[in-house]
């Protein structure tokens, strides 16, 4: 252990250098005040998105689901649940369970998909899914069967119906020619027949988002929302039929995918963005999409702190100004250091050491400095985005106060403490008590929900 003398010496040291990485920290400090105007920005555009004649040039597409109705806890039977939207692709074999009010996933699959698929054509992307799928039916002996489909496909689409859904546009790390523009369900089928193995029916198309709300909202009914802050970050929320303009009919409500990623797209957000973030969008495979989520979520938080480090590293207040070539290298900085940096200077001490830098105890104390000013940030966004929604979700029934349930997923969420985001809910929505439900497997058996409860819509509708 170091002495007294030497452990006070560290801590002059660190306050010295801290003053002044402080002053590099400052642009990624948003007061509470910025935040309330970054939720005022986002409330105009989410109108702006809804709206008949502005939709086509809104950031925040708004787009609507055609799920109409969150889980009363009626429905039941087998589903197959289909679910692509980070690194894997996962089929699984869902049974709803009325009696019990629960979902059980029977079996499951996890496909990876390699890098080259993920930036190959349409066509291998969906003759890879369609394999896949059929080593699950087999192995499952499902093939005879056709039992209805939820397909998970966490991506902007514009749906016409809850089964055609046309992408409009790649994020995070996907970017397969030939498919925006087109709809992924006949690409899915297109791909099955290509096989002549097997067939499918039926397929509901589901946001990530969706498929969390709805898979919370079969244990808690009064889920409205469903919030993703993982490699990607968005949310979508129950929104009364007369504000979705562009679908037909005024009567209930209709679940919007509000593609709150976009927000900024249109440089709303120009104000707050530092020049780490315009560097993570100018080298990322899609520059000028998804500003608002390059700024919060797992895809990009890591790479915005290895940025930092090394300015700070350039500037002599971090390794004695020495980068490393690992630290010099994009993307070798991953954005799960920053939650185990978070949890203990141990974590950061092996984390440096594995980067090829030489540090001593205030480097790593500058380091978890930064790491937690970069993950604070990314909560506070989306404290105010979604303070944003449930005020107006508040305001649409004319309440003065809501009591309303989230439906969470993501690896950011999970895996960071989350009273930052729930102290700024706090400051941000007053009016609104919200109860966070961290969704378990939301794409998967969310998918299955949305399926089942479209099966029982159609079977009474007027229910
Ligand atoms: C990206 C996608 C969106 C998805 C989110 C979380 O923002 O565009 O559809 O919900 O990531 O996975």
């Amino acid at each position: 252990l170091p002495s007294l003398p030497l452990l006070l010496l560290l801590k002059l040291q660190f306050v010295c250098i801290s003053v002044q990485v402080v002053k590099h920290l400052e642009p990624f400090r948003l007061s509470l005040e910025k935040l309330k105007e970054v939720s005022t920005r986002l409330r105009k555009d989410m109108i702006r998105g809804l709206g008949k004649h502005t939709h086509h040039r809104a950031a925040v597409k708004m787009l609507p689901t055609f799920v109409r109705a969150t889980p009363d806890g009626t429905e039941k039977g087998d589903f197959l649940a289909l679910d692509l939207g980070g690194t894997n692709f996962r089929v699984l074999h869902v049974r709803v369970m009325e009696e019990e009010q629960k979902m059980v996933k029977m079996d499951s699959q996890l496909c990876a998909i390699p890098q080259e698929i993920m930036l190959g054509t349409g066509e291998q992307l969906f003759d890879h899914i369609a394999a896949c799928l059929s080593e699950f039916l087999d192995s499952q002996n499902l093939k005879g069967q056709t039992l209805p489909m939820g397909f998970t496909f966490s991506f902007p689409c514009e749906q016409k119906e809850i089964d055609k859904s046309i992408l409009i546009r790649w994020t995070k790390g996907f970017n397969c020619s030939g498919v925006e523009g087109e709809d992924v369900v006949k690409l899915l089928k297109e791909a099955i027949h290509r096989r002549g193995d097997y067939d499918i029916s039926s397929v509901a198309m589901v946001n990530d988002t969706v498929g969390t709300m709805m898979s919370c909202g079969y244990r808690d009914q009064t889920c409205e929302i469903g919030m993703i802050i993982g490699t990607g970050t968005n949310a979508c929320y129950m929104e009364e039929m007369k504000n979705v303009k562009r679908v037909e009919g005024e009567d209930g409500q209709m679940c919007i995918n509000t593609e709150w990623g976009g927000f900024g797209d249109d440089g709303s957000l120009e104000d707050i963005l530092t020049e780490f973030d315009k560097v993570v969008d100018r080298t990322s495979i899609n520059p000028g999409v998804h500003t608002f989520e390059k700024m919060i979520s797992g895809m990009y938080l890591g790479e915005i702190v290895r940025l930092v480090l090394m300015k700070l590293t350039e500037k002599k207040l971090l390794f004695k100004g020495e980068v490393s070539e690992a630290l010099r290298t994009k993307e070798t900085f991953e954005t799960k250091f920053i939650s185990m940096i978070e949890d203990g200077l141990e974590n950061a001490k092996k984390i440096l050491t594995e980067l090829g830098l030489t540090w001593d105890l205030v480097d790593a104390r500058v380091v978890r400095l930064v790491c937690e000013t970069i993950s604070s940030r990314s909560a506070r966004l989306c404290a105010a985005a979604l303070a944003t929604i449930v005020d107006r979700i508040r305001a649409n029934r004319g309440l003065p106060h809501l009591k309303t349930t989230v439906g969470v997923d993501g690896t950011v969420y999970k895996k960071h403490p989350n009273d930052e985001l729930q102290k700024a809910m706090h400051f941000l929505a007053p009016d609104c008590k919200i109860k966070f439900l961290v969704s378990e497997d939301g794409s998967g058996k969310g998918a299955a929900m949305v399926t089942a409860v479209a099966h029982s819509l159609s079977k009474h509708p007027h229910c």
